[in-house]
């Protein structure tokens, strides 16, 4: 297996190779939590210790699951009620951390890189889970997984991610992955919430969302982040979603069999039309949410398994 990591930080670190070796093990996760025994052994023995200092719902409800069947013992630290609120530094969080000797450390951050510098202070293997507007891995890792089984491959693709791309780590880590397996994507949204030199991201950049969206095979929404924005991104939420919301008739401009996507949480009415997002036909973000447990799951086993052949080592 070509999966030579320690953590899993970012896709920037990842080769295409270990892309897929962690795509076709999460197809394997797929079977098993559609089987009736969803049980596992793989982690047996090893703690899993979940900390969000950053709200969450699915994404820390999908590691906990992911970690329960594969037999950890997962621990959910409650950031907000503990010493971090009270002054205590990453670097000490990060020593409390050591002396309880856990094995995976699911970590979410609103600070950039904060998930990083962590990782090089603990013992344990490292999983990011969103950090600032800097990466969100699994999501990305999920995201391609319900495109690969989709659309029966992953490259030669036109995909577009539109709307609040500025402040997404979704958009960011996306467009790496997609990037590396070689697909086309444009991004499109108002300029207020488009990175600067995004351009050298090999992407096109759209203002418009007909003509952006024109034959693409993927529209991937994002919500938008109300909470990193402080004033004046966007006239107001209406004209938002009249210009960039996703709605059927936009849609039309997309090929017949575009898939449309939402990492969530969504705002109904002014990312995307509610009964868009709720069209079988047309939505695949159930199943964003299915195989992102399948994929924590791979990235998982992909860490503990480097763990304990380093711990053999040593
Ligand atoms: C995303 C996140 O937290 O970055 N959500 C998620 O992981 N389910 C996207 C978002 O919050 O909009």
């Amino acid at each position: 297996m070509s999966f030579p990591h320690r953590h899993l930080l970012g896709i920037e670190q990842l080769s295409p190779d270990a892309i897929v070796t962690l795509l076709d093990l999460a197809e394997r996760y797929v079977d098993l939590n559609r089987s009736q025994n969803k049980h596992s052994s793989v982690l047996e023995g090893l703690t899993q210790i979940n900390m969000f200092f950053e709200n969450s719902t699915r994404t820390q409800a999908s590691f906990e699951i992911a970690g329960k069947r594969l037999g950890a013992d997962v621990m959910n630290m409650e950031v907000r009620a503990s010493s971090i609120s009270k002054g205590e530094t990453l670097i000490d969080t990060a020593m409390t951390l050591n002396a309880m000797q856990p094995d995976l450390l699911v970590v979410r951050h609103p600070h950039s890189g904060a998930v990083d510098l962590l990782a090089q202070k603990v013992h344990c293997a490292v999983l990011n889970a969103g950090d600032g507007r800097h990466e969100h891995p699994t999501q990305a890792l999920l995201d391609t997984l319900t495109i690969r089984r989709s659309k029966g491959r992953l490259h030669r693709l036109r995909i577009a991610i539109c709307g609040d791309i500025a402040h997404s780590r979704v958009a960011r880590s996306n467009i790496m992955l997609l990037g590396k397996m070689e697909n086309r994507i444009r991004l499109i949204g108002p300029p207020t919430l488009m990175p600067s030199g995004i351009a050298d991201f090999g992407v096109e950049v759209f203002e418009d969302m007909r003509e952006g969206l024109r034959d693409v095979d993927v529209v991937m929404m994002l919500r938008l982040q109300k909470e990193r924005m402080d004033g004046g991104f966007i006239p107001s939420e209406r004209e938002y979603f009249h210009r960039f919301g996703l709605d059927a008739e936009k849609l039309s401009h997309a090929a017949p069999d575009a898939i449309v996507m939402h990492p969530g949480p969504m705002n109904r009415g002014v990312e995307i039309d509610g009964t868009l997002a709720d069209d079988i036909n047309r939505s695949v973000i159930r199943e964003q949410v299915e195989m992102g447990v399948a994929v924590r799951m791979a990235a998982m086993e992909l860490l503990a398994r480097n763990l304990q052949a380093s711990r053999g080592a040593a």
